[in-house]
């Protein structure tokens, strides 16, 4: 039975199941806070995309599992099963779970990715034009799941991590919150295309402006709504009012080609009103977090990412790596607008 290995958040492990099962993509094993999950899929199921799964950092097919390996040599049953495979690769990341066990694993990612890299290079399974990049993940350090990604369809990022840098000047970090979402919830042309200067924004529950930094340094200009205080230097770019209003009550007095949501609220009363400002068609398109309760996560947020669905053209949710107990949704109206 083909396997998949998923990649998630520790403590997530149940829901990123849940997921996957109610996907069709097949039955689960993890154990909690291993930070990854391993399906077994159905011979003829498709793997599923990881920009469309909610709770998966990443989502790999795998095509070997060797348990209880040499400590001495790992190398060796590892180049076995890719002798036996026969297949080149473009590159090989060697990945460990981001979790309290995998960190304790990450200087053995490195020398025996460097190791491994030798001797790929050796048995001439290393080919910048191969289509595939090789995974070698170890959920502990005598156990190896090997899999062929293909880069198109996978995370980008080795351990699906976005390793961002705070930006010094921006007053808060969650300001990479919004960073990690445009990078993962959008794709190249849409960031081109739905990031100018010029644009317009409206950032509920704004307060100190890590948001509306990521907004500001692209030359948007920002509502930022909130009643506690906004960062100094980002309302001395010009391009800030700050309005010390409820969120939840707020009308912007013309169309928006963006409405950001960050504010502490129970998630259906978020999904509720980012769906009224969709319906209205008083944005183009929305970014907000939905923070999640402590039990039943994945059904709690099936039903507020259906809630925003109803009336949405499209709709992603990804739990981020910057996320904690909340997921982040991108969602763009369906063009229908009336008057603020
Ligand atoms: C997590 S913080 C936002 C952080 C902000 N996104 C940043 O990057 O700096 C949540 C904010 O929501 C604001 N907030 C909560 N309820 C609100 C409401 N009903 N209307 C406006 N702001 C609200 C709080 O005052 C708080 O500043």
């Amino acid at each position: 039975m083909p396997l998949r290995l998923l990649y998630c958040r520790a403590g997530f492990e149940g829901e990123c199941a849940q997921e996957v099962t109610a996907l069709g993509a097949g039955a689960c094993d993890f154990t909690r806070d291993s930070g990854f999950v391993v399906a077994h899929a159905a011979t003829n199921a498709t793997t599923p995309l990881w920009r469309d799964l909610i709770f998966a950092r990443q989502c790999l097919p795998v095509f070997a599992h060797a348990q209880a390996m040499p400590r001495n040599d790992r190398l060796t049953p590892i180049m076995a099963a890719l002798a036996q495979r026969g297949e080149t690769y473009a590159q090989v990341w060697t990945e460990a779970p981001d979790s309290d066990a995998g960190k304790a694993l990450a200087p053995l990612c490195k020398s025996l990715g460097n190791a491994l890299v030798g001797a790929m290079k050796k048995a001439r399974l290393l080919d910048v034009a191969a289509s595939r990049r090789l995974h070698a993940f170890f959920p502990q350090g005598d156990e190896v799941y090997l899999c062929a990604a293909d880069p198109e369809s996978c995370a980008p990022w080795p351990q699906g991590i976005p390793r961002l840098k705070f930006p010094r000047e921006a007053p808060s970090r969650s300001t990479l919150k919004l960073e990690e979402a445009f990078l993962t919830l959008l794709d190249d042309n849409e960031r081109t295309r739905w990031l100018t200067a010029g644009m317009s924004a409206v950032d509920l529950g704004a307060a100190p402006g890590g948001w509306t930094y990521q907004l500001v340094r692209r030359s948007i200009r920002v509502a930022a709504i909130d009643n506690g205080p906004m960062d100094r230097a980002l309302m001395d770019s010009g391009l800030v009012t700050h309005r010390r209003e409820d969120g939840f009550r707020y009308r912007p007095q013309k169309i928006v080609d963006w409405l950001v949501c960050d504010m502490v609220e129970q998630p259906r009363r978020v999904a509720e009103l980012i769906a009224h400002w969709l319906q209205k068609g008083w944005c183009r398109r929305a970014i907000f977090n939905l923070k999640l309760p402590m039990k039943r996560r994945f059904d709690e947020a099936q039903q507020c990412l259906a809630r925003v669905r109803a009336v949405a053209g499209t709709v992603r949710a990804k739990q981020l790596y910057h996320d904690r107990e909340e997921i982040t949704v991108f969602a763009a109206s369906t063009g229908v607008r009336q008057r603020p």
